[in-house]
C-alpha cells in the first residue's frame, strides 16, 4: 500500500500541483472576460471599513487583449501626493512614473494601478495598506488578465516605503520592487524573504537620508544572497549617478542600486540632461524578468 492517507486523491492532486507549479505562471480569473476596470477613472474598494480609491491603466490605444496575461505594476504616490497626480503626471511625477511609454516601445505593455493612501500617505496603520494591496490584487486579477508571477511595485518617498513594505511582507506574491528615495516608514513585516530589489537615492536627501535607502537595500542584499559591498556613490556637485549591480545574488533575485548627486526627487537628472534616468532604470530592472508566454 503506497498511500496510507485517508484522502489519497487529495494527496495525488497536491503532488501534481507541486510538479507543475514552480515554472508555470497562472493566468488570472479575469482572462477571457470583458474587463470592467477600463478608463483611467477612479474606482473604490472597501478595506478595513474604509473606501479606498484607485486608478487603473490598461495598455493604450485599445490594445488590451483579454487572452494575454499582463504584468501588473503598482505605482504609489508620495506623502501629500495622490494617485490622480501619478495618473496625470503632475506634482513632480511622470505619468505612471514614466513606465508606459517604455513598456509599449518594448512590446511589453503592462497593466498599472495607482492607489490613494490614507491621509495622503502610507503609514500602513494596523496593516491597512497591505490589506488594500491584497484586495487590489484580488480585484484586479478577477477582472483583468494578469500574470500572477509578474507583479511589481514602485513609488517615490512614501511610495517607496510602501514598495519596501511589500518587499518585506509580500515577497512571494511580487516579482520585484523599485524603491525611489524611500525610508522604512511603512514598516517591514516579515522581511526575511528574497525579492528582486532596485533602490535609488540622492546622496544629499534632506527628507529621508540616504542611510535609510542603504539599509533598506542591504536587507535584500542579505536575503538575496548577494555579496555585501559599499557601492561607489557620486561626488557632490558631480551631476551624475552611479549604478551598481550586486554580484553573487541568487540569479532569480538581483539587487541594483543607483545613487545620484541630488536631493529628494522622483525625477533626478544628470547634469545637462533634459529627462530623468529613473524611469529608464526602473523599466530596465523590471523588464529583465521575462514572462513565459
Ligand atoms: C530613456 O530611454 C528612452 C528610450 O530608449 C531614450 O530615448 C531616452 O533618452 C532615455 N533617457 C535617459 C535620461 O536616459
Amino acid at each position: 500500500m503506497l498511500l496510507t492517507t485517508p484522502t489519497p486523491h487529495l494527496l495525488l492532486g497536491a503532488l501534481a500541483l507541486l510538479a507543475a507549479a514552480p515554472l508555470r505562471a497562472a493566468p488570472s480569473a479575469g482572462c477571457g472576460q470583458a474587463p470592467t476596470l477600463t478608463g483611467e477613472t477612479a474606482h473604490t474598494l472597501t478595506v478595513h471599513g474604509q473606501a479606498r480609491r484607485y486608478f487603473v491603466k490598461l495598455p493604450a490605444g485599445g490594445g488590451y487583449d483579454n487572452t494575454h496575461a499582463y504584468k501588473l505594476i503598482f505605482t504609489f504616490h508620495a506623502l501629500g501626493g495622490s494617485a490622480a497626480q501619478v495618473v496625470a503626471g503632475t506634482g513632480g511625477y511622470l505619468p505612471w512614473y514614466g513606465l508606459p511609454g517604455l513598456d509599449a516601445a518594448a512590446g511589453e505593455a503592462a497593466v498599472y494601478v495607482a492607489p490613494d493612501g490614507v491621509d495622503r500617505g502610507w503609514a500602513n496603520a494596523g496593516g491597512e495598506d497591505l490589506a488594500f494591496v491584497d484586495a487590489l490584487v484580488a480585484a484586479l486579477e478577477a477582472d483583468l488578465c494578469i500574470d500572477d508571477a509578474h507583479r511589481y511595485s514602485t513609488g517615490f518617498s512614501y511610495g517607496a516605503a510602501m514598495s519596501y513594505s511589500i518587499a518585506c511582507a509580500r515577497a512571494k506574491a511580487f516579482r520585484a520592487v523599485a524603491a525611489l528615495s524611500g525610508g522604512p516608514i511603512s514598516g517591514c513585516e516579515g522581511g526575511g524573504d528574497p525579492i528582486a530589489y532596485y533602490g535609488q537615492h540622492g546622496i544629499s536627501d534632506q527628507m529621508l537620508p540616504i542611510t535609510m535607502g542603504r539599509s533598506m537595500r542591504d536587507r535584500f542584499v542579505k536575503n538575496n544572497g548577494c555579496t555585501a559591498q559599499s557601492p561607489q556613490e557620486p561626488a557632490k556637485s558631480s551631476g551624475t549617478h552611479i549604478k551598481t549591480q550586486y554580484e553573487g545574488c541568487d540569479p532569480a533575485y538581483p539587487v541594483t542600486w543607483v545613487a545620484f548627486d541630488g536631493d529628494h526627487t522622483p525625477q533626478p537628472m544628470d547634469k545637462g540632461a533634459s529627462n530623468t534616468f529613473a524611469a529608464n532604470e526602473t523599466w530596465a530592472f523590471f523588464s529583465q524578468f521575462k514572462q513565459e508566454q
